[in-house]
Formats: structure tokens, sequence, C-alpha cells
């Protein structure tokens, strides 16, 4: 779990990140505080930058949950749930943490059972108050309601919102307007992991912090754009939950679409939260609706059935659901997008459980050069690629071509310019929730969703499902441990293109 201190900057002055805003003490309420994504992701996170000293020494940790537990109960099933992930838990690093973590027994919709924490809070009226709501997302509007009732609302708070904010439109607005009748717009922060990630940060760096690209980044140079998000793990025990949810909604609204928006968006005229949100905005705002006769030509949806992934057989999802469902755990989409810089330059996205292995990228495809001069008996001259890895082993890579060594003709071959970022940087890197709890406890919503992204998102999708329904498109089927149906490949086959190789 040794992780080098916060902070540190390897380079010289001025290159890293000066003057980030310092954590103030703060009471951070986790509810759903002894679920799976607390115990998984939010309570490691929180423990690594304590270890890494960003918690400030009496800031205090409440997990929130509606069984009932005592509080040695609690630090033992955390500390269980830490020795059995890690190779090593520092027993030192360990006490300190634990002496910030409570738990407390919270039904949020029976206003009788918000005594304990009432009191917990009473007399720390001035720190930061921090609200996580790791729940199902009809809970977010009786919490932030509860706050209010309970006259524990202050002006130093922030509520988090983990995904998903609804299923729809619709739900999202419901969800957004209960919560907003409590928490103005900017103490609310709505997670999208993936924002957090450190390669998808990158791509900030690398559109806007170097001249090289900008210039190439346009319709004119770019052939198309691809985005894969590939998890080898199937539905698992979410299997009830996620039927009736789909990869569309699980994973397009929100990841793909986000990562979109980061290749697709115009300069920002600042790194504010607010220029940056309203960039991606229009990015979504200008996505192409698909009718119905898009969906049957630019769309797949698809089913893992079983097969061998990693050496092991796995189940289909029908046979782990147990019944027919027409819910997707692949999708695959040809998506355009209607402004001046994109118009007529496809992106194709694909996310899907079960595939060959966990591995998730963005590619860039370069248009041929106009003119070959390197005909004949030699190599093709393949067009220029950008690779960004997501992950794992994140990285880029750009394929240039080269001259075969040797004084035999002009022979051409592709090469990578390839940058390793644990090579580059030597770093381990903080899983994406240490970045967004530290972004949320400091007080910095770039890295947040603003409602109308949303709710744009949702719009965009909805109608892609409704379309879905009237076209009555067939659902395919792959086998798990593949890359997916064929019709995913057909879908770039079509155009003269295939996803790239390898993945
Ligand atoms: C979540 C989805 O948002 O992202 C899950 O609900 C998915 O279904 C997960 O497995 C993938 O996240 P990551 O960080 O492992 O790529």
């Amino acid at each position: 779990m040794g992780r080098g201190p916060a902070n540190q900057c390897p380079f010289p002055p001025g290159v890293c990140m000066a003057g980030l805003k310092p954590v103030e003490e703060f009471d951070l309420l986790i509810f759903g505080g002894a679920g799976d994504l607390s115990l998984r992701k939010l309570l490691p996170a929180l423990f690594h930058r304590d270890g890494a000293g960003q918690l400030p020494p009496g800031s205090r940790i409440f997990a929130i949950g509606r069984n009932a537990m005592a509080r040695d109960d609690f630090q033992s099933l955390v500390k269980g749930t830490f020795e059995a992930r890690f190779p090593t838990l520092p027993e030192d690093q360990w006490r300190s943490f634990s002496a910030r973590l409570h738990y407390l027994n919270l039904n949020a919709e029976n206003s009788s059972t918000w005594g304990d924490l009432k009191t917990a809070l009473e007399g720390h009226d001035d720190r930061l108050r921090a609200i996580y709501l790791a729940t199902p997302p009809h809970l977010f509007g009786p919490i932030a309601k509860g706050f209010y009732e309970q006259q524990l609302l202050s002006n130093n708070m922030r509520i988090v919102l983990e995904k998903p904010v609804g299923h729809d439109e619709a739900s999202a607005r419901e969800i957004n307007d209960e919560v907003g009748t409590y928490f103005p717009e900017n103490q609310i922060y709505r997670i999208d992991h993936y924002l957090g990630k450190e390669t998808v940060q990158n791509l900030l760096a690398l559109r806007f912090g170097n001249a090289l690209f900008e210039p190439l980044w346009r319709r004119e140079v770019i052939d198309h754009v691809q985005i894969t998000v590939a998890e080898d793990l199937g539905v698992g025990n979410r299997v009830g939950y996620y039927d009736g949810i789909g990869a569309l909604r699980d994973m397009v609204q929100n990841h793909l679409l986000q990562l979109l928006c980061l290749v697709a968006m115009e300069p920002p005229s600042s790194l504010d939260d607010d220029a940056v949100r309203d960039e991606k905005l229009k990015v979504l705002r200008a996505l192409k609706p698909m009718s119905e006769a898009d969906v049957r030509a630019h769309s797949v949806r698809a089913q893992y059935a079983s097969g061998a992934v990693g050496g092991t057989v796995v189940p289909g999802f029908l046979e782990e659901l147990g019944k027919a469902s027409t819910t997707e755990t692949f999708v695959a989409l040809k998506v355009g997008i209607e402004n001046w810089r994109w118009s007529g330059i496809p992106f194709y996205l694909r996310t899907g459980k079960r595939m060959a292995r966990k591995h998730s990228e963005i590619v860039i495809q370069f248009k041929p050069v106009p003119h070959a001069i390197f005909d004949g008996a030699h190599y093709d001259t393949l067009p220029n690629q950008l690779l960004i890895q997501l992950q794992p082993n994140e990285g880029m890579k750009l394929t240039i071509m080269a001259k075969r060594p040797g004084s035999e003709g002009f022979s051409l071959l592709p090469v990578d310019l390839d940058l390793s970022f644990e090579k580059a940087f030597g770093a381990a890197y903080p899983d994406a929730y240490e970045r967004l709890l530290i972004e949320a406890l400091r007080g910095n919503p770039a890295l947040f969703m603003r409602r109308d992204e949303i709710e744009t998102a949702w719009r965009w999708t909805d109608q892609l499902i409704s379309a879905w329904e009237g076209s009555r498109q067939k659902v395919d089927s792959y086998v798990a441990g593949s890359w997916g149906p064929t019709s995913a490949s057909l879908l770039l086959d079509r155009d003269g293109r295939s996803w790239r190789a390898g993945s």
C-alpha cells in the first residue's frame, strides 16, 4: 500500500501544479458507507490520501448505513477488506486512519433515526461538511431533504452524487430538482469516475498543453476516432440491477460520452470548472440524433453467451439472469458530431462486459498521405495513428512511417513513438476516486458533471433507446472472451475501416 508523499514534484520549480487548494478540516458523511463502493473504493482512497498526509488531523469520516453496527465491528470490517486486497497494511497508518472512522445507523426516510448524526455533528458547525451519496439514486432527494429538515445545512457544505443520476432525462431532472431544492448547484458534485483517471486528464494536457496537435485536430486531417472500453468481468452479483439498465445507460451515457467530449471539445478559455464544462456541453448538444434507420445501420447491441475468459469458462448473461431479456451487455455505435470541426467524421464507440480482457483506449486515426511516393514493392504507407491508452498501462503511442534501415531500396515500416507514463514518471497512479474525493473536499468542481451535461447526455441516450425500441433491431450475441459480435466488426467494415488490431 505504500506510496510516495503527495504533492512531491520530481521536476524543477514551476513544472508541478503550484497553489493547490489545501483540504480544510472536514466531516465526511458517506451514505451507503458499509456498501460495496465504500469498502472497495472510497475508504481505500481516503486511507491512501491519509497516508500521503492530505487529510487534516481532526477530520472525521462517518460511514452511514441502514444496518445497526458497533463502531469496532465496522472498523474490523474495513480492516478485513483492506487486508484481503492489499499485500501489506502498515499498522501505524491503519491506527491513525481508524481513529477517524465512525459508523452511524440511519434510515434517510425515517426522520426519527437522524438523532445520532445530529449529535455527532454538534459543535462542529464551522467545519466543512461533505456528504457522499453512495446509495441508490432514489434516496438522493430524501437524504438532501433530511439535512434540511434536521437543520443540518450550512454554507460550507458539499454533496457528492455517485452515478447513476437517474435512468433517463426525466428521472435525472427529478433528482436534480429534489437535491437542488436544498443545495445550490455549486455545492453539488456529480461523479463520473472516468474524469478522475490519470490518462483521461492527460487528454487535456495533450490537446491544450502542446501546440503540435491542435492544428491537426480537425476533419480535414483526422479520418475517424475509436473509443473502446472493454471489461473482462461479467455483470456478476449486479445481474438483477443490470437487467433493464444495460451497457448504453451504464457506460455510454456517462463514461464514453465524457471521453468523446474531451476528444472533441473546443479549447476552453481556461481550466476553470465552467469553462471546461461549457465546452463539453456544446459537444453533447451537437451529437447527431439517431433515427430508427440510423440505429439499424449504425448501432449494435449484444449479450455475452457462455465462453472462456482468461482460460475459465463462464456462463452467458441470460444463464446468469435465469430469464429472457433484451438488455445489452455490449454496445457499438457510429456517432456523428454536427459542428464545423467534426462534420462527417465518425466516432466509433464500443463497450462491453466479458470481453477478451480489460482494456480501454482512444484511437485517433489520421487520414493517409494525399499522394503516395513510396509505391511499388515497398511496404504500404499506413496512415498515422495516435493511441491513447487509458487502462491498463496508461500511455500514448504515435505510429509513424519510417524508412526500414539498410541499403536495399526505400522500404517503409510503421514504428511507434511510445510513451508509457509509468516508465516516464515512474509512479503508480492514484485511483480515480482518490483524486475525485480530494477535489470534492478541496471544492474544485471541474472534474464533476454539471446538471445540464447529465441531462443533455440522457436526452441523446433516451432518443437512441426509443429508436432501438421502434426499429425492433434484434439483440445480437457474442462469445464471452471475444472482442464482441461480428456485427460490431461489420459496423466499421462497411466504411472500409476496422477496430484497431489487438483490441
Ligand atoms: C461503472 C459501471 O460506472 O464503471 C460498471 O457501472 C463498470 O458496470 C465500471 O464495471 C468500470 O469502471 P473501471 O474504472 O473499472 O473501468
